[in-house]
């Protein structure tokens, strides 16, 4: 009995020394230490042993169990060293890392830092204005009149509706457009100078696929000694080449603005059909990008600029817009509903 308690504990010694996973270890645990184990089958058969042998072979066996279990807990402290955390939990290295989100612009930052690129390199000063201005920037100092549809009250986003001003110079409101930081501008600057405004702006209308309640704008402004409409053609066009492609046309039709005379609307050929005629054209192969003009004199007299000296022109497009036509997106909402989807495209 005592040389088979010796080769039990050479033989298990070495076992426990060759394993080298921890569930190598718990096979030998198992082997050895469990209920149905090598020991515990050692101390039933003590009953058959001599009597005077019985104590000593017994304190074999009790002394095999401790060995065995400072063993076991050696060896695994030695596996998880070298091994790191049971191999469960244990790192796998083959796996697919976690990217970080870096995140990237919002495609109308995108847009409005494009455009504005353009114009940075022909000599526009990037500048801004705030989003809450008075009636009188809004409206009355860009020539336009107390009775136009555009200053109904419920056509704009008065503020101050409770102790209601009634001095334009003071009555606030979201502006309804970028144009108010031509006036701004020039109440500071003496011309000659060439700005170009982005910002949002805030209109009441009911939202859909091509409105919204708030979008954005990209004014510019050019005020200068002899500056003339060949000027503000030569700007757009280059804009428009620029922007949307080398072969893009642009045309501009007759309209109306109250703070720019003569005031044109700027159309260029469709960049999906290449002006043959398609449906994001309505088959008439022009896209309406934005409104511009001679800068009117009655804005020139607000601003005391003196208006027999310089001239200038103004223009306003949206930058909504002009990412839908770029990128084919056919639904302005899409820009406002931070749906990642969407915005990963970008
Ligand atoms: N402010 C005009 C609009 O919002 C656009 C515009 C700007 C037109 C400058 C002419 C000159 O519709």
């Amino acid at each position: 009995m005592k040389e088979r308690l010796k080769e039990i504990e050479i033989q298990a010694l070495s076992e426990i020394d060759a394993a080298s996973t921890r569930q190598a270890l718990e096979v030998i645990r198992a082997k050895y230490l469990s209920r149905k184990g090598v020991l515990s089958r050692l101390y039933k058969e003590l009953g058959s042993v001599d009597e005077q042998d019985r104590p000593a072979i017994g304190q074999g066996i009790n002394r095999l169990k401790a060995i065995f279990e400072q063993d076991i807990a050696q060896r695994l402290h030695e596996l998880s060293a070298k091994t790191g955390p049971a191999e469960s939990e244990a790192f796998d290295i083959t796996m697919p890392g976690i990217y970080p989100d870096i995140g990237k612009k919002h495609p109308i930052t995108k847009t409005i830092d494009d455009i504005c690129g353009v114009f940075s390199r022909m000599g526009f000063a990037i500048i801004e204005g705030p989003e809450i201005e008075t009636e009188f920037n809004n409206f009355e100092a860009l020539n336009i009149p107390l009775d136009h549809p555009s200053r109904d009250t419920f056509d704009t986003f008065y503020l101050d509706t409770e102790n209601f001003e009634t001095d334009p110079q003071k009555r606030r409101l979201l502006r309804s457009h970028t144009s108010p930081v031509q006036i701004r501008y020039m109440q500071k600057h003496k011309p000659p100078f060439s700005i170009a405004v982005p910002g949002k702006v805030f209109r009441p209308d009911a939202t859909d696929a091509s409105h919204s309640f708030m979008f954005h704008q990209i004014e510019g402004l050019v005020v200068g000694d002899g500056i003339n409409f060949a000027n503000l053609k030569w700007a757009l066009f280059e804009f428009a080449r620029q922007y949307f492609g080398e072969s893009t046309k642009a045309r501009f039709r007759p309209h109306f603005f109250p703070f720019t005379e003569p005031s044109a609307e700027v159309d260029v050929s469709c960049i999906i059909c290449q002006g043959q005629g398609c449906r994001v054209c309505s088959q008439s192969g022009w896209l309406e990008i934005l409104g511009a003009g001679m800068v009117d004199p009655n804005v020139f007299k607000e601003v005391n600029i003196d208006a027999e000296k310089y001239s200038g022109f103004a223009f306003g497009m949206g930058v909504e817009r002009i990412a839908m036509l770029k990128y084919g997106i056919d639904d302005i909402r899409l820009f406002y509903e931070n749906d990642l989807r969407f915005l990963r495209q970008f």
